[in-house]
C-alpha cells in the first residue's frame, strides 16, 4: 500500500502541476509578466532577484497569478474585490458607461493599482515583494476587458459554448481564446536570435506565443503605437517629450518616466475620489481602463450578442473573426506587459541607467 501512496503522490502533484499550467487565468498572467520581463532595464531585473522570493529566479512570471491563489484565504479575502472594477449603470453593449456615474465600490481594481504602485515605490523588503506581485497581477486584470464590467458578473453568468463545450463568457476570454491560439500556433517554436526575448523565456507552453506577440506584434503590427502605451494622457504634468523616441530607429524605444515620482506621498490619504489617476506615479489605471472598456461593447458583448436563447457557440467567424483578425487578445497581453515594464523601470530603475538609456529603453538591444 505504501508503494501505491508514494506512487500516487508524485502522480497527483504532476496532475496538479499540469492543471495549473493549463488553467489560463494563470497563463494569461504569466504571459503578461513574461512580456514585461523582456522589456525590463537590467538594473530592474537585478533588483527583482533580491525582492522576489528565491524560487522566482529573478522573474516576474512565477508569482504573476499569486494574487488569485490567495484571494479566498481569510487573511486575504479583502483583496478579492480588487481584481475588477464595475462602472455604475454599465451594461455592454446597450449601456456602455465606464465611471461617468461612479463605481460600485471604492475598493476596486483602479484604486488597488494606485495603492500597490505607491507601495512598490515606497517600501522595501517583503512589503515591496507583495506589492510587486499585486502590481503584476492587477495590471494583467486591467487588460482583461471583462474585469472592467459588472454585466452578468463579468461574464461569469453568461452560459456559452466554445468548441462545442459548455463554459461561460468570462472563461472564454480569460482562458480559452489564449489556449486555442497556443494550440494552433505552429511557428515560433524555435528560439529567435534575440537574447533579450530568449533570456526571458522559461520553457513554457506559451513560449512560442510570446515570441509571436513580441516579434510580429510589438515589433510589427503595433510598432508605431507601442511606445505611447505607457503614457498617461490625463496625468497632467507628464512631459510629452519623454514619450518620443530620440531617434526613430526601429530598435530605439523610450518610456515615459514621471518627473515627480519621488513625491508619491499622500496617495493613500487622498482616498479613492475621482479622478483616481495620481499625478505623482507613473501609472494611470483610470485613463487606461477608460480606453479599454469599449472593447466590452465591441467584442465581448457585441450589439448582436444575445444570451436569452440557448447558449451560443462562440467559436464562429461572426464572434471570433474580428477578435482574431485584429489580434485583440494579443494586443491586450502586449499592452499590459509593456506597461508593467514601464512602471517597474520608472520606479526601480537605476538613475544612471535611466539617463544613459534615455529614461527607459532607448538603447534596447534585441539581438
Ligand atoms: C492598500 O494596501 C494596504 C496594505 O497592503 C491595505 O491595508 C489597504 O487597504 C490597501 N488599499 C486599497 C485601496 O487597496
Ligand atoms: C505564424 O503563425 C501565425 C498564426 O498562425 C501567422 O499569423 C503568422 O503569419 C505566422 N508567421 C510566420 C512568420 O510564418
Amino acid at each position: 500500500m505504501r508503494i501505491h501512496a508514494s506512487f500516487l503522490l508524485p502522480a497527483l502533484l504532476c496532475l496538479l502541476q499540469s492543471a495549473r499550467v493549463i488553467a489560463w487565468g494563470v497563463a494569461g498572467h504569466q504571459i503578461v509578466a513574461t512580456i514585461a520581463q523582456i522589456h525590463l532595464l537590467p538594473s530592474v531585473r537585478e533588483q527583482l532577484c533580491d525582492i522576489l522570493p528565491y524560487n522566482a529566479r529573478c522573474h516576474l512570471a512565477p508569482y504573476a497569478a499569486w494574487a488569485d491563489s490567495i484571494k479566498r484565504q481569510p487573511q486575504w479575502r479583502w483583496t478579492s474585490s480588487l481584481h475588477y472594477v464595475n462602472g455604475i449603470g454599465d451594461y455592454p453593449a446597450e449601456h456602455c458607461v465606464f465611471g461617468e456615474k461612479g463605481w460600485s465600490s471604492e475598493k476596486n481594481l483602479l484604486t488597488a493599482l494606485v495603492n500597490v504602485t505607491y507601495e512598490t515605490q515606497q517600501y522595501g523588503g517583503s512589503r515591496q515583494d507583495i506589492a510587486i506581485r499585486f502590481l503584476t497581477h492587477y495590471l494583467g486584470d486591467l487588460h482583461m476587458p471583462m474585469h472592467l464590467s459588472g454585466r452578468d458578473r463579468g461574464g461569469n453568468d453568461d452560459h456559452v459554448k466554445f468548441e462545442g463545450r459548455m463554459t461561460n463568457l468570462h472563461t472564454v476570454w480569460d482562458t480559452l481564446l489564449i489556449t486555442q491560439s497556443i494550440r494552433t500556433l505552429s511557428n515560433y517554436t524555435r528560439p529567435t536570435s534575440s537574447k533579450r526575448i530568449e533570456s526571458a523565456l522559461r520553457g513554457s507552453i506559451y513560449d512560442a506565443y510570446v515570441r509571436w506577440i513580441v516579434v510580429e506584434g510589438i515589433r510589427g503590427w503595433w510598432a508605431n503605437d507601442w511606445l505611447a502605451w505607457p503614457s498617461c494622457p490625463e496625468g497632467g504634468d507628464l512631459d510629452p517629450a519623454l514619450l518620443v523616441p530620440r531617434n526613430m530607429d526601429e530598435d530605439s524605444v523610450d518610456f515615459p518616466i514621471h518627473p515627480d515620482v519621488s513625491q508619491g506621498q499622500a496617495i493613500l490619504g487622498a482616498g479613492p475620489q475621482p479622478p483616481i489617476d495620481p499625478p505623482s506615479l507613473p501609472i494611470c489605471p483610470q485613463s487606461w481602463a477608460t480606453a479599454l472598456h469599449p472593447l466590452n461593447c465591441k467584442y465581448v458583448w457585441p450589439p448582436h450578442y444575445d444570451t436569452r436563447g440557448k447558449p451560443p457557440e462562440l467559436d464562429t467567424p461572426a464572434y471570433l473573426g474580428p477578435i482574431r483578425d485584429q489580434h485583440v487578445v494579443e494586443r491586450l497581453l502586449a499592452m499590459a506587459g509593456v506597461r508593467l515594464a514601464a512602471v517597474l523601470n520608472s520606479l526601480l530603475g537605476d538613475e544612471g541607467e535611466k539617463s544613459a538609456l534615455g529614461h527607459g529603453l532607448d538603447g534596447l538591444v534585441w539581438e
